[in-house]
C-alpha cells in the first residue's frame, strides 16, 4: 500500500511522506515515494519536486521493525539514488525530525528548506548498533564536510535548523509553513534554470582534511555506547567517502552496514529501542483509561532522593512544593536544588531565564496543608515503616480529592503504606534511582487496591519528566533491588573465594557494566544494605557471606562518602586495598575455604546467572509483566550496556536456555540452594518455550 500523498501545486509537485506517527520508511513509503518521483519526472507539466512529511515527522527513518523480518525490495538505498537522479529538482521541506533514513532522503533531495522552530535533524544509527546505509555516510561529509559529518554520525545525537544553516545542510531556513517556502523556493531555482544537483557527484580530496582525522576519531571512541563494532565501523564508512567516488564509497557503507546488522549488539539494541517502548503497555489499562490531570506536584522530604525528585520535576516545568520536618533539613534541601540549577546555568546547559522560571515554582514548607492543591504527592522520607505510615495519614487528612499519593519507598510493602489512608486506590510506589534527576528509571509499584487511571498517572508522569516507566509488582525490593540482591550475594561469595573487588569490578566493566558492584557499593553505601540486613531476617548461609562486608560497615567504611569501603578514595578515585582483600582472606581460612584466582568470564557468568534467574522468578511470579521490562530496567537504571541488551536477552539470546539451565544446575551442586533453578527457566528449556512470550505483558 502506497503510503505517500501526492497533490500537485501548479507545476510543483508535493510528496508527503504519510506513515504515522513518524513516516518510518516502510515498504509502502519507499514505494510510493519512488513511483511518485518516475510519475513527475514523466509529467511535463510539473517542473519540480518537493518532499515533505505529515505530522511532527519529516520522516524518523527506516522502520526498524522492519530489520528483524529482512527488508523487501526496493530497498531505501536504491529509492534515494533514484530520487537524487530526479532530473527534475527535488527539494526538501524538513517539516519535523528527520532522522536516520530520513534524513538521508532529505539528502538524495537536491536542495534542503528547514523548519526554523521545529525541525531535528539527526543520524542516530549508531544508537541501534548500525551506520547510516542508505547512502548517508557517502552523501553527508560531501555537503557539511568530513570532520563535523563525523561528529554527527559517531554520536547519533541531532541538531535543530540554526546548526543545519550553519553547517550547510539547510539552504534556507523557513520562519512560517515549511512546505509553502519549499514550493516557493523550487519555483524560484526553476525560473533561475537551477536544476538537479546530486550530492554524490562531489568528490572529497583527501587534502581537505586533516591526515590524523580518522585515527584521533578511533583513538577518543572509548566505551562508545554502541558497543565495540558500530561507531568503528561508521568511521569507517566516513572514510571510505575520502579520495573516492559515491559508487565505491557506498558499496562500502552496504558492506559494513551487513556486518553491523548481523552483529548480536544491534539486535540487542534494536531489542531495547522496542523494550522501552513496550513497558508503558500494561495488559489490563486500555486507552480507556485516562490519566488524571497533573499539574502541580508535591514532595515530602527533602534529603538526597527528596531534593532529585523535585529537581527531575522542575526541570520538565512543574510547580513543585517542598515539605520537611525540620527548617534546617528543608534549607538544606532548597539549597542544594538552587544550587543544582545554578550549576546547569554556569555550565551552559540551561539558559539563566529558564532557571528563573523553574526556581519560580520551587516552594519549600513545614507545613503539610501546603500540599493541599497537589495533583501528585511523592513522600520521599526516612526508610521506615512507621515513619512513612505516618506521613501517609497526614497526607490523607490534607490532600484533595484524587491527587495521587506515591512513596519512593526501596523495599516497603506498598500496601501496608496505603492502608493507613481512607484512599488506597490512590496510592502507588515510585521508585526512583539515584540520582534521582539524571537516571532515567521510574519503576512504578501497582499495591493491590491501586486504582487503574492512579497507575496510568504515574505511569504518563513518567514520560513528561523524560523517565522510562516500568511497573512492578509489590515485593522485597521490586524488580531491580530483588535482582541485585541475588547478584550482590554471588559477589559476596566470589570475593571469599579469591576474586578481589578490583578483579570483580574489572570483568564486569570490561564486559560493558558502566560500574561495578563494589563500585557501586561504595557509592551507595555500605551501611544502606547493612542495615536492611539488620532490619531482616537472614539465613544462615547470607549471614556467612555478608560477614566481612559487615565488618568493613562496622570500620566505618561506608563507602565513597566516608572516603574508603571495598576501595579507599581519592576525591573519586578508587584505590585497591590490600587492608579488605586480608580481611575476606581471614575470613576465608575461618570458613575454610580455599581460594584461587577467579577468571574474568566466570566472575561475568555468575553475576549474569545470578541476576536472570531470580529475574525469571519475577516473571514468574507476575511481579514483572514480561521478560523485556526486566531488561528495560537494567539498562535504564543499573548501568546494563544496552548493546548487550539485559539479563534476561543475554540468557536467552546469547547462552540459550537450555544452556542457562544446565549451568546454573551445575553451580547448584557445587554452591547449593542459593542456585536454585527458576523453574519457569527450566520450563522453557525443556519445552522450547520462550521468556519473552512467559510474563502477563
Ligand atoms: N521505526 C519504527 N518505529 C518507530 C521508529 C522507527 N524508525 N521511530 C519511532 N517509531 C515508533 C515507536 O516505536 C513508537 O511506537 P509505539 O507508539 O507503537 O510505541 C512511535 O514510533 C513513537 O515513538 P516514541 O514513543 O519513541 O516517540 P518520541 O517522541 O519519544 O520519539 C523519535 C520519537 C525521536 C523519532 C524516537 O522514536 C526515535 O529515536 N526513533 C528512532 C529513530 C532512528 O533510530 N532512526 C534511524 C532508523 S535506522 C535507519 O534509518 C537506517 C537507514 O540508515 C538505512
Ligand atoms: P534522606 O535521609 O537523605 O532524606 C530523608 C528526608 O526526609 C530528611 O531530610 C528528613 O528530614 C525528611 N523527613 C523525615 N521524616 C519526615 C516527615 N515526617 N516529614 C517530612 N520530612 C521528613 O533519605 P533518602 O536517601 O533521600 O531516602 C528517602 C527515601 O527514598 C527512602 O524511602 C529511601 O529508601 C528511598 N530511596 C533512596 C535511594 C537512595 O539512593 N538514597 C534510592 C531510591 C529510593
Amino acid at each position: 500500500m502506497a503510503k505517500v500523498d501526492v497533490e500537485a501545486l501548479g507545476d510543483v509537485v508535493v510528496v508527503r511522506l504519510s506513515n504515522p506517527p513518524v513516516n518510518a520508511l516502510a515498504h509502502g513509503v519507499r514505494t510510493g515515494l519512488q513511483a511518485a518521483v518516475r510519475a513527475a519526472n514523466a509529467n511535463p507539466a510539473i517542473k519540480a519536486i518537493v518532499v515533505t512529511g505529515q505530522g511532527r515527522a519529516f520522516s524518523a527513518g527506516a522502520d526498524i521493525a522492519e530489520f528483524a523480518a529482512g527488508l523487501k525490495q526496493p530497498g531505501l538505498p536504491e529509492v534515494i539514488d533514484e530520487l537524487e537522479a530526479s532530473a527534475k529538482p527535488v527539494v526538501a521541506a524538513v517539516n519535523g525530525l528527520a532522522l536516520g533514513g530520513g534524513l538521508e532522503v532529505a539528502l538524495g533531495c537536491h536542495y534542503r528548506v528547514i523548519d526554523r522552530s521545529v525541525a531535528q535533524l539527526g543520524l542516530p544509527e549508531v544508537k541501534i548498533g548500525i551506520l547510516p546505509g542508505a547512502g548517508g555516510t557517502q552523501r553527508l561529509p560531501r555537503l557539511i564536510g568530513v570532520e563535523a559529518a563525523l561528529d554527527m554520525i559517531v554520536s547519533g545525537n541531532f541538531i535543530n535548523a540554526a546548526a543545519a544553516e550553519k553547517n550547510g545542510l539547510a539552504d534556507r531556513v523557513a520562519e512560517g509553513n515549511v512546505v509553502e517556502a519549499a514550493v516557493a523556493y523550487a519555483r524560484e531555482l526553476v525560473a533561475a534554470g537551477k536544476g538537479a544537483r546530486p550530492l554524490s557527484a562531489k568528490r572529497i580530496e583527501p587534502s581537505s582534511i586533516p591526515s590524523d582525522l580518522f585515527d584521533k576519531g578511533l583513538a577518543t571512541l572509548g566505551k562508545h555506547p554502541s558497543g565495540p563494532m558500530a561507531a568503528k565501523h561508521c568511521i569507517a564508512a566516513v572514510e571510505a567517502a575520502v579520495g573516492s567516488d559515491y559508487r565505491s564509497g557506498v558499496a562500502r557503507e552496504a558492506a559494513l552496514f551487513a556486518e553491523l546488522a548481523a552483529s548480536p549488539y544491534a539486535k540487542a539494541l534494536q531489542y531495547a529501542f522496542f523494550a522501552e517502548r513496550k513497558a508503558a503497555d500494561i495488559p489490563d489499562i486500555g486507552k480507556d483509561v485516562r490519566p488524571r490531570a497533573v499539574e502541580t506536584i508535591g514532595v515530602v522530604g527533602a534529603g538526597t532522593m527528596g531534593v532529585g525528585i523535585s529537581l527531575a520535576f522542575l526541570q520538565a516545568g512543574f510547580p513543585v512544593t517542598v515539605v520537611e520536618m525540620k527548617p534546617e533539613a528543608l534549607e538544606r534541601g532548597l539549597g542544594r536544588i538552587r544550587e543544582t540549577i545554578a550549576s546547569n546555568v554556569k555550565r551552559g546547559r540551561m539558559a539563566q531565564d529558564k532557571a528563573d522560571k523553574l526556581l519560580s515554582g520551587l516552594t519549600g514548607s513545614l507545613d503539610f496543608n501546603d500540599l493541599r492543591n497537589a495533583d501528585f504527592i511523592v513522600e520521599a522520607v526516612f526508610e521506615k515503616m512507621s515513619v512513612k505510615q505516618d506521613v501517609f495519614r497526614k497526607l490523607d487528612a490534607v490532600a484533595k480529592k484524587g491527587a495521587v499519593l506515591a512513596s519512593n519507598t526501596s523495599t516497603l510493602d506498598v500496601d501496608q503504606i496505603a492502608a493507613v489512608t481512607g484512599r488506597p486506590e490512590d496510592v502507588l510506589g515510585t521508585h526512583f534511582f539515584s540520582p534521582a534527576n539524571i537516571m532515567r528509571l521510574l519503576e512504578v509499584v501497582r499495591g493491590a487496591k491501586t486504582a487503574k487511571d492512579t497507575l496510568a498517572t504515574a505511569m504518563a508522569v513518567a514520560k513528561r519528566i523524560n523517565k522510562v516507566g516500568v511497573v512492578a509488582g509489590v515485593c522485597f525490593g521490586f524488580i531491580g533491588n530483588r535482582m541485585v540482591e541475588a547478584y550482590l550475594e554471588e559477589v559476596q561469595a566470589m570475593l571469599l573465594e579469591g576474586a578481589t573487588p578490583a578483579e570483580i569490578d574489572g570483568a564486569l566493566e570490561a564486559w560493558g557494566l558502566a560500574m561495578g558492584p563494589n563500585a557501586m557499593m561504595d557509592l551507595a553505601g555500605i551501611d544502606v544494605g547493612y542495615l536492611i540486613r539488620r532490619e531482616h531476617p537472614l539465613s544462615e548461609e547470607r549471614r556467612r557471606l555478608y560477614r566481612v562486608t559487615d565488618k568493613i560497615s562496622e570500620l566505618g567504611r561506608h563507602g565513597q562518602k566516608t572516603g574508603a569501603g571495598y576501595y579507599t578514595y581519592d576525591g573519586r578515585t578508587r584505590i585497591p586495598d590490600h587492608a579488605i582483600v586480608a580481611m575476606f582472606e581471614e575470613e576465608a581460612r575461618a570458613q575454610k575455604i580455599n581460594r584461587r584466582t577467579l577468571a574474568p568470564e566466570e566472575i561475568v557468568e555468575r553475576c549474569l546467572l545470578r541476576l536472570a534467574n531470580e529475574g525469571a522468578q519475577l516473571l514468574d511470579e507476575g511481579i514483572a509483566l514480561r521478560a523485556s521490562d526486566i531488561d528495560t530496567i537494567y539498562l535504564t537504571g543499573y548501568g546494563f550496556p544496552a548493546w548487550r541488551g539485559g539479563p534476561m536477552w543475554q540468557i536467552e539470546n546469547a547462552i540459550g536456555l537450555e544452556e542457562t539451565a544446565a549451568k546454573v544446575r551445575a553451580y547448584e551442586t557445587k554452591y547449593g540452594p542459593r542456585w536454585k533453578l527458576a523453574p519457569l527457566i527450566e520450563k522453557c528449556a525443556r519445552e522450547r518455550g520462550s521468556l519473552a512470550t512467559a510474563g502477563k505483558g
